[in-house]
Order: C-alpha cells, then structure tokens, then sequence
C-alpha cells in the first residue's frame, strides 16, 4: 500500500468533520484538492472510504478502518513532535530557579550537577526571602521555587523533595555544650540570635515553641545564616538554623548541635510552582532530576542531627 502523510491527514478530516468543505477549510486546501487526495487514497487502497447518499457521507468499513489508523498516526506523529520540541528546548532553553535564603546552601549543588547534564540550559538562580517569593509565585515569575513551606493566600502546587531539621547551636565552649537530653523549658529565659520576621526558619522556631508552651525570646536579628553561625560561634548566644547551612561548621567542629529534647524541628523543602503552570522542558527537567537526585547529591543531615540528639 502506497499511501501518503498527506492523504492520511485529509481523510482524517474529513471523517471527523463529516464534510468535504470543513476538512478543505480547516487543512487551508481547496474542495478539489480534497477530493482528489481521497481519490488517489481510493486508488491505493483498492476499496472506496466514502459512500456518498445524497449530499451525505457515509465512511465504509475500508474507510472506517482507515481512519482509526490515520488518528494514531496522526497522534504518534505529534507526540513525537512534542518530544522533539522538548528536546530543542533542554538543549537551549532557559531555567529560573528561586529559593529561600536557607536553601542558598544548597541549591547551588544541585543546580551545579544538574547544569553538567544540561549544558544547554541556561540558568538564573534568585535568592530571596519568603516575602519576596511569595510575589514572584503570584506573578508566575520564577519556573521553581525551592522554599521551607509553600505561601498562604497563593494558589500553588507543591512536591517535598527533602527533610529540612532546624537545629539548635553553640559555640563548643558553652556551658550546655556537654548536656544530654537538655529539656525545652530550660531554654525560656534564653535570648537567641534569630533570622528576621518573615523568614521560614524563623516562622517555624515560634510555632513550635508555642506548641510545646514555652516561651521563646529572641535577641539579636540577623537576615542571614552565615551571620548568625558566626554570632553563635563568637559567643554572642544560641541559634537556630537548618542543618543544611552547618556542613562546614560541624566539619570543623566551630559548631556544637545542642541535645535539646523534641528537637530537631523537622520541616521539609518544598518545590513549588503556580498551580496550573505549564512546566518548559528544562524546568521539568530539573523537577525531575530534584526528585531523583537530590538524596546522592546533597549530605544527609538528618540522620546526623538526630543521632547527635538522641546521644
Ligand atoms: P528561610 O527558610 O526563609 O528562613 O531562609 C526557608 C523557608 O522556610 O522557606
């Protein structure tokens, strides 16, 4: 059988169209030109499509046959043009990623491993605080954002990718450097160098002390944690961070994680989007390679911060 893309795609209109003139209008060919390709289909096949009653058309079983096949041709075809496409895209296309202060710390890692794999992706990275990404979401600004918890009052879509400890810290020379099992209302008289208002770390360290009912002071506010570690570390008092801005610091031990019980403060990193967003090719990308890299990539911490706080 010798039949053409062509004639598949004109027999497939007029078919679903029922009508000669509407497939010719929507394929932007004449009504001769349409007849002729069916004829020449006809011809091919050896067997008529159409029966014509009247001015009706009616497919035969040849044409019914027919036009079952030229639909998932038709469909097969574009979805290979969807492939191709996305393709096109991961070889040239754009990424912008938005993240939370706290997630600075590594989000660069995986963007770094993730711009090995696609070296045609051009990629812009945002650091802000929640305020800020809470407007880029409602403004569908960013492709992703990666941040502690998606934003009230934004209609968003959201994937956990990783658990996100906040961790108690001091400098190792603090008297509660040594202490086990240290409870949480021994903390209530304690000033702590903060990150400011409206951040992540910050909202989620007052919520949980209100729900174990013991007060939580704050003192010195810092709106960044590389700021904080050094406050903490020069004495200044006890902070509370994520355990994803300490690789270093508990590497070269400047820092102690405090025993404290109830803690780690377990939260999670979202990646978040507008809900009804069309991810590009790069940015879907990226989600799926977040998802299944993310874990060999990145330090587990977790398992350290609470192995260090059940000691
Ligand atoms: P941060 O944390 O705002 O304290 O940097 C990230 C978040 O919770 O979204």
């Amino acid at each position: 059988m010798h039949v053409t893309l062509r004639q598949l795609q004109v027999l497939e209109a007029v078919a679903r169209l029922n009508s000669y003139t509407k497939a010719a209008e929507s394929l932007h060919l004449s009504q001769p030109g349409v007849s002729m390709q069916i004829k020449q289909l006809e011809e091919s096949i050896g067997l008529p499509l159409f029966e014509h009653v009247g001015k009706k058309i009616h497919l035969t079983a040849a044409g019914r046959e027919m036009f079952s096949y030229s639909q998932r041709i038709i469909q097969l075809l574009d979805e290979a043009d969807t492939i191709i496409e996305e393709m096109k895209g991961l070889q040239s296309g754009r990424l912008a990623i938005s993240v939370a202060t706290t997630a600075s710390h590594f989000a660069t890692r995986l963007l770094a491993a993730f711009a090995k794999q696609y070296d045609g992706v051009t990629i812009s990275l945002d650091i802000t605080n929640r305020e800020s990404l809470r407007r880029q979401l409602e403004y569908n600004e960013p492709d992703l954002v990666i941040m502690g918890q998606p934003p009230v009052g934004v209609d968003t879509y959201s994937e956990i990718f990783m658990e996100n400890p906040l961790v108690m810290i001091a400098s190792p020379e603090h008297p509660l450097a040594k202490e086990r099992n240290i409870p949480l209302e021994h903390f209530q008289n304690e000033h702590f160098v903060v990150r400011e208002a409206g951040s992540g770390t910050r909202g989620a360290i007052e919520r949980f002390f209100n729900e174990h009912g013991v007060s939580f002071h704050t003192g010195i506010e810092m709106s960044s944690n590389e700021a904080i570690k050094q406050a903490v570390e020069a004495g200044l008092g006890l902070g509370i961070v994520s355990i994803h801005t300490l690789e270093l610091e508990l590497a070269t031990q400047t820092l102690v994680l405090l025993d404290v019980q109830d803690f780690p403060i377990i939260r999670h990193w979202h990646l978040v989007h507008r809900t009804g967003k069309r991810l590009s090719p790069p940015a879907e990308a990226f989600r799926q390679f977040v998802h299944a890299n993310a874990d060999s990539i990145l330090p587990r911490f977790s398992a350290q911060a609470r192995f260090q706080a059940s000691k």
